[in-house]
């Protein structure tokens, strides 16, 4: 056996100014796929990650919410965290730029390449908002684009007819954040020279560091010659002040990288056992690996290997890069409901469906991965539900019936265990590459022959006949060795699938070398399903979610039309038709009681009249105590298309008013009225 290798990993840091959404979460599945593949092969393999607390935009949103960056950041993370978590993305720490550990090392960083004479600083004329006392960068300024005349186009490009120009040519600019119009005016400002590192970029890039496609995109910046950057941003910003430097900050994009290095060391504080310069120091033989998009790739594959040589580290071992989420072969949209948050697919879906299906299609490329959602349920359906689990739930109930549990030793198929042992090194070495299609592709391939195998054996036929019950035993047992073999192959991807799995094989965690051993004469314990189809109404479910989210953001609360949003849905004429075919009702609340897992569902049964329905309604924070609300008349609209939930089919929805939280009223009719009656 080789020595554990010593890793460390990184994801892009997520800004805290936002939720996370599925294409973020491409990169972290990608990446925890990578580090748990790592860790099951039994190297140390430490996975960082932190949020990137810094920057105008942070600034500026916790202003508008009328609280603190600190608050903002501190509540930006408590989500995101729980995000990553319920997608079980496993950080040995996710911790924030805005940290002690961050703020200690980008002094040392900037201070040692300053006092190696790689800091240079001069004046620059920049638009300034005098109402606001700030310098704007240039997607805060507004304007007329000078090339066609087009109106409100940021200061950078014209959206209209894409052309690129300064934010001095943009005519009639206007800040984005005051309204005012902006003037021009000089402040000093700190640039890294980033040319005396082009000697040795030129070499880092080009030593397999990087893919090809990568590299050949860096070579173009390189050939044309490298600029200094601009790393300075004048007070004020929310960021770290520059040592020496008063009213000066770092720009949010110099001490984030560093953040790697300070969630590492934070980490180092917990964890006795992990030498902070081990793996950072110059010479360090331990591998550094970054995943990121392709949208970052200069500040990874350039900037940051250049500060971290300029200042005495050790440069990244790989920069690993991925394309873009698409979805139904389309860029995100938030009006068609592809704009899906990680939140709001948790709520509808089980995250090992999506964690699956990225890695199907997760080559080691950099080209765009589609989430076809018709595919995404087709897919998972049938590897997962139809190839892997099935194995299981085809051999464990002969076993548990006809041996008390326990699975016979002995080997009734030797080809088969020949053939999955053989293609062990084929699957890891996929895996390593982080080619996990062709992983996901070789195990079920395993998963087919194991199958056929079972049905051409076929257990439950020979069950039924006289005196074959050592050959069924046998079959079985060798499909449930097959079952282990291939969760051990999966486990990386499906890391609740296996922890359900060693439940039910009744052993101890599994790790990579364990697909060399079998189980023979071994009890296994009761079977419980390992994981159900995806039905496609939760998927669509989901999507009219993500309208409502948009809906949401936007200020209302009710989903309009088929998608297809109005300005301002709330006010838009209907016909009268419309509203004639609204079936209203006045409804009694027959039981009202809190869903277990849900935070604002109330669970009603509403009587109206000739028939009881079950809805499902967010007004939970106004009616902590539901009983309250049994006995009482309110109204419904009973003629909503029933819409699938997790918790249940909600067959139409109560009328309430109110901002939300705790204040919703469920309206009611006056006294007299009957349930079931029409509401005109
Ligand atoms: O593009 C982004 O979302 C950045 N917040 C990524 C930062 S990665 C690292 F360098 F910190
Ligand atoms: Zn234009």
């Amino acid at each position: 056996m080789s020595e554990p290798r010593q890793i460390l990993v990184t994801s892009a840091l997520p800004y805290a100014n936002g939720s996370i959404h599925l294409g973020h979460m491409l990169e972290y599945i990608q990446t925890d796929m990578w580090v748990r593949f790592q860790k099951l092969r039994g190297n140390q393999c430490i996975y960082v990650c932190a949020d990137d607390a810094h920057g105008s935009a942070i600034m500026l949103r916790a202003e508008k919410e009328g609280i603190s960056p600190e608050q903002l950041i501190a509540n930006v993370q408590a989500e995101h965290s729980g995000d990553f978590a319920e997608f079980l993305v496993d950080f040995d720490n996710f911790h924030s730029t805005h940290s002690d550990e961050n703020r200690e090392l980008s002094s040392m960083i900037y201070t040692r390449l300053r006092d190696a004479g790689h800091i240079a600083n001069r004046s620059v004329t920049q638009y300034f908002d005098p109402e606001k006392g700030m310098f704007l960068a240039d997607r805060f300024i507004k304007g007329t684009c000078p090339k066609c005349a087009a109106d409100d186009q940021y200061g950078d490009n014209c959206e209209k007819c894409g052309a690129t120009y300064a934010p001095t040519e943009l005519k009639n600019p206007k800040s984005a954040i005051s309204g005012a119009t902006p003037v021009l005016k000089d402040s000093q400002h700190f640039f890294f020279k980033l040319p005396d590192f082009q000697a040795m970029l030129q070499q880092w890039t080009r030593s397999g560091t990087l893919q090809d496609a990568v590299a050949n995109k860096l070579a173009e910046w390189l050939d044309s010659g490298l600029q200094e950057w601009d790393i300075s941003r004048d007070a004020p910003y929310f960021g770290f002040e520059i040592p020496g430097e008063p009213g000066k900050y770092f720009y949010v994009w110099l001490d984030a990288p560093i953040g790697y290095m300070a969630s590492f060391k934070n980490l180092c504080a917990r964890r006795p056992e992990l030498d902070f310069d081990a793996f950072w120091k110059e010479d360090s033989t331990a591998e550094l690996y970054h995943f990121i998009g392709k949208d970052i790739v200069n500040f990874h594959a350039l900037f940051w290997p250049a500060m971290l040589e300029g200042s005495g580290f050790r440069k990244p071992t790989a920069i690993n890069v991925h394309g873009y989420l698409t979805v139904n072969g389309a860029k995100m949209s938030k009006s068609r409901g592809t704009f899906i948050k990680a939140r709001t697919y948790l709520d509808h879906l089980a995250p090992e469906y999506l964690r699956y299906y990225y890695a199907a299609k997760l080559g080691r490329g950099v080209d765009d991965l589609d989430l076809n959602l018709e595919d995404f349920v087709q897919k998972v359906n049938s590897d997962l539900v139809g190839k892997v689990v099935n194995i299981a739930s085809r051999c464990a109930g002969f076993i548990h019936k006809g041996n008390d549990g326990v699975l016979v030793g002995g080997d009734a198929a030797p080809e088969l265990t020949e053939a999955f042992l053989a293609a062990a090194p084929s699957i890891a070495e996929a895996y390593e590459a982080r080619d996990f299609a062709r992983a996901m592709r070789e195990i079920m391939g395993l998963a087919d022959r194991a199958n056929a195998w079972i049905a051409d054996k076929a257990p439950w036929s020979l069950a039924k006949q006289e005196g074959k019950q050592d050959e069924v035993q046998a079959i079985c047992a060798q499909g449930v060795n097959l079952f282990r073999q291939l969760v051990i192959f999966l486990k990386p991807v499906l890391p609740l699938l296996a922890a359900d799995a060693e439940a039910f094989l009744n052993v101890a965690p599994l790790t990579w070398n364990d697909h060399q051993s079998r189980l023979e004469n071994h009890q296994l314990n009761a079977f419980k399903p390992l994981m159900s189809r995806i039905e496609p109404a939760k998927v669509e479910a989901m999507i009219a979610a993500s309208k409502e989210d948009l809906l949401a953001a936007q200020g209302n609360t009710a989903p309009v039309g088929n998608g297809e949003l109005g300005k301002d849905p709330l006010s838009a004429e209907i016909e009268f038709d419309t509203f004639a075919a609204v079936d209203l009702r006045v409804a009694l609340i027959v039981k009202a009681e809190a869903v277990a897992g849900a935070d604002k569902l109330l669970q009603l049964t509403l009587d109206i009249g000739d028939e009881r329905r079950n809805v499902f309604s967010g007004i939970k924070s106004a009616y902590p105590d539901p009983s309250k609300l049994e006995g009482r008349l309110t109204m419904m609209v009973a003629n909503l298309k029933p819409r699938k939930m997790r918790f249940g089919i909600s067959e139409g929805m109560v009328m309430a008013a109110g901002p939300g939280g705790e204040e919703i009223y469920l309206l009611s009719p006056d006294s007299g009225a009957k349930p079931g009656q029409r509401i005109k």
